[in-house]
């Protein structure tokens, strides 16, 4: 905290009106239909932020010229024409990218390269940022292990640890590595959302209660915003839902006793989209003023477009429902974010190029490391460029679904459909393409072409807010296509373009390769051909567990283990089984995806077995260190997994938890070592009295390329 910037805040403070504080915790959109009021709100100092539509400019630099001139003219009702003068932020949904658009969030997991990742949203903030964008209301980091739930795709996946390190990429990535830096042209406030236990939603069905213990929330869903907060994340959104019969909307506990007090964010806490008016159709709040004090007295700071606070809150404060400290808090934490964002000393919006060849190379790049193989029997992938194929399926002309949800600003002309990848990789290549009814392919002229490409996907209405679907299968059209490519007696090659996990199960035995692509942004169709062909080894690991039918969700890979040894996660022989009628293992597990090339894991051993409880809490770790050798003929990236179990604990802990994963390139034949460190953040956890420490005794350490890694030592805190 800046001790300069606090004592401007005390000055501004104490120069304002209850009604002028109220108006910086007020956000509200910029609605062309309310353009009159709005700009009577801002000179009377009623709004503090606003929520931003921008627009689609396709490249048209006059459009986007004249959209930062609105901005300005906004911004300026509040700068010039307002008594205090206090600028007002300009936020939007810049979830995965703006006129580039990378992979979907889930996608971007699955690379399990923060840098890259880092890389892609420095990128996205500096074209947000020519828009006149100054807060993106990302990154999403709900753990979620339900793909029922439609915003699982927006997310980091099922896994603490990994959704930790994405979260610290993602602020890193849009505010840059210090909060001094916020200032600088193409950097933006970042924002933690949905604060908590969003992804826990019943059922998978959006909104819904989750029915979370304090013990699970803190070890299970509270690790990605730690991780936020620790890199400096400067708003957190709170999320829709209760938890145990509490709306995080008006919770004290989860928003200033264990976000503000116990994990020190010091930034503000903007509420969900008109979070705050609807207490009072959870039932908790009897009318406006009841839902304003509610929020404010539990630490939300800024209300998102609901009105709520300006409508109520100087009621509240009369009556002494809300005591003016407590407002003065929330408009410090306000105001203090837009001070680390300059916004006192250059509030406008302003333009500086940004180079689209380097932004569609990375989102190339990001896209082949999201992308997973999870099967090629027989190595029949990759292909030989100028090979022919059959093609059947919808995807593959498809661009606007391949964008994914939250993309709003991106630039169709720039978007690489798999159809304009194969072109530009294999220009060669003939594709004939067969519609899904063909039982035969000899309709088809193609010379020696003993290949059918399937190409599927899931559309954008039903992933995203408020898109939960209850059958994770695919469907029957999609069902018979595959079938029917089977009849023609080639190799089937499945290309599957879904956002979140499916039910693979009925069909995946259909394919002889099968390559999971997400929606991947711009250039899912170039990364994709480069993947097709060899040009790209496949590096991507699932983030989440694909489960073989929808029956068995939730499913994930870091359980307790059970008092009876059932048929668990892993597959391992059991004496009694979790389903009578299904197995008990996933599809494809966490962490898992193949490679063109081999690799061989040796030499697992720790640098030394056992650690003292004082030297683990004076910051001494453990050192795992493993070879890992390409054994195969091409070169490629492998991802080393590093799981760790507490054996013996005053809890129940989970028979593996990921701690640690390092993603390196090997040549054929090459050897490398990677080092893991298992310190004393790595091996703690939250008691049952909220305590998080590390417990002594024994631990198993198991490295290797996915959650089944067996590989094991043993380590000891004495
Ligand atoms: C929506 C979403 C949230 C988004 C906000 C503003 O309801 O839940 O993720 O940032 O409203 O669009």
């Amino acid at each position: 905290m800046n001790t300069e910037t606090e004592k401007k805040i005390d000055e501004l403070l104490s120069k304002m009106t209850v009604r002028e504080k109220i108006g910086q915790l007020t956000q509200y959109s910029t609605n062309p239909r309310e353009e009159g009021r709005i700009r009577e709100m801002l000179r009377k100092g009623e709004l503090g932020g606003f929520l931003c539509g921008t627009g689609c400019f396709n490249g048209d630099e006059e459009a986007a010229e004249r959209n930062r001139e609105y901005v300005n003219s906004l911004q300026r009702e509040a700068v010039e024409g307002s008594r205090l003068g206090i600028p007002v932020i300009f936020g939007k949904d810049v979830i995965h990218g703006h006129n580039t658009v990378y992979p979907l969030p889930l996608a971007l997991s699955a690379t399990f390269n923060p840098e890259l990742v880092e890389e892609c949203y420095d990128l996205t903030a500096k074209e947000a940022a020519n828009d006149g964008i100054m807060w993106s209301f990302a990154p999403m980091i709900d753990v979620s292990r339900d793909p029922r739930w439609g915003r699982c795709v927006e997310g980091i996946g099922e896994d603490p640890y990994l959704g930790e390190q994405m979260a610290a990429a993602v602020v890193r990535g849009f505010q840059g590595p210090t909060v001094e830096g916020l200032r600088e042209h193409g950097n933006i406030a970042a924002c933690a959302k949905h604060y908590i236990c969003y992804g826990a939603a019943e059922g998978g069905r959006d909104y819904h209660k989750a029915e979370v213990s304090d013990y699970t929330l803190r070890n299970t869903y509270l690790p990605p915003f730690r991780g936020a907060v620790k890199a400096g994340v400067r708003t957190v959104m709170s999320s829709f839902n209760e938890i145990s019969g509490q709306p995080v909307t008006s919770s004290r506990y989860l928003l200033t006793e264990l976000l503000k007090d116990e994990l020190g964010f010091d930034g503000f806490v903007v509420s969900d989209d008109r979070a705050v008016g609807q207490l009072q159709r959870q039932g908790v709040a009897a009318n406006g003023e009841d839902a304003a004090s509610l929020a404010l007295n539990a630490g939300l700071d800024m209300d998102m477009d609901s009105m709520v606070y300006l409508d109520n809150l100087e009621k509240a404060v009369e009556r002494g429902r809300v005591k003016e400290e407590t407002l003065n808090e929330a408009v410090r934490r306000v105001l203090r974010v837009k001070f680390e964002l300059g916004l006192f000393e250059n509030p406008w919006a302003t333009y500086v190029p940004t180079d689209r060849e380097h932004d569609s190379a990375v989102a190339r790049r990001a896209a082949g490391e999201s992308m997973v193989l999870l099967k090629n029997e027989g190595g029949i992938l990759p292909l030989k460029k100028g090979c022919d194929f059959t093609l059947m399926g919808d995807f593959y002309t498809e661009k606007l679904e391949q964008i994914g949800v939250w993309s709003s600003d991106f630039e169709l002309d720039r978007v690489k459909s798999m159809e304009d990848g194969i072109k530009e990789v294999s220009p060669n290549t003939r594709v004939w393409r067969t519609d899904s009814t063909h039982s035969t392919v000899n309709a088809n002229p193609a010379k020696g072409n003993d290949i059918v490409v399937v190409a599927l996907g899931e559309g954008n209405l039903l992933e995203g807010e408020a898109s939960s679907i209850a059958s994770l299968e695919l469907t029957e059209d999609q069902a018979l296509t595959i079938r029917n490519a089977r009849k023609f007696g080639k190799k089937v090659i499945g290309v599957l373009f879904y956002g979140r996990p499916m039910a693979l199960e009925p069909v995946e035995h259909l394919f002889d390769a099968i390559i999971y692509a997400w929606h991947c942004g711009s250039e899912t169709g170039t990364a994709l051909a480069d993947i097709l062909f060899g040009d790209v080894n496949p590096s991507g690991r699932l983030p989440m567990t694909l489960p073989r039918v929808t029956g068995q969700v939730p499913i994930y890979y870091n359980l307790p283990s059970t008092c009876r040894p059932v048929d668990e996660y892993y597959g391992k022989e059991a004496l009694l089984e979790n389903y009578r009628d299904e197995f008990g293992t996933p599809m494809y597990p966490f962490g898992y995806g193949l490679s063109y090339t081999t690799f061989e894991y040796s030499f697992l051993r720790a640098k030394k077995s056992s650690l003292t409880m004082d030297e683990i809490n004076s910051g001494a770790k453990f050192e795992i260190a493993v070879k890992v050798k390409n054994t195969g003929k091409v070169g490629g990236k492998e991802c080393a997994q590093c799981y760790v179990r507490d054996v013996l604990a005053s809890m129940t802990r989970p028979v593996k938890e990921l701690k640690g994963f390092s993603k390196v390139y090997i040549e054929p034949g090459e050897e490398k070592e990677i080092v893991f460190t298992l310190g004393k953040d790595e091996l703690s956890f939250y008691h049952a009295d909220r305590v998080f420490a590390p417990e002594s005794g024994k631990f198993t350490v198991y490295v290797g390329r996915d959650c089944y890694a067996s590989d094991s030592i043993e380590i000891e805190i004495l």
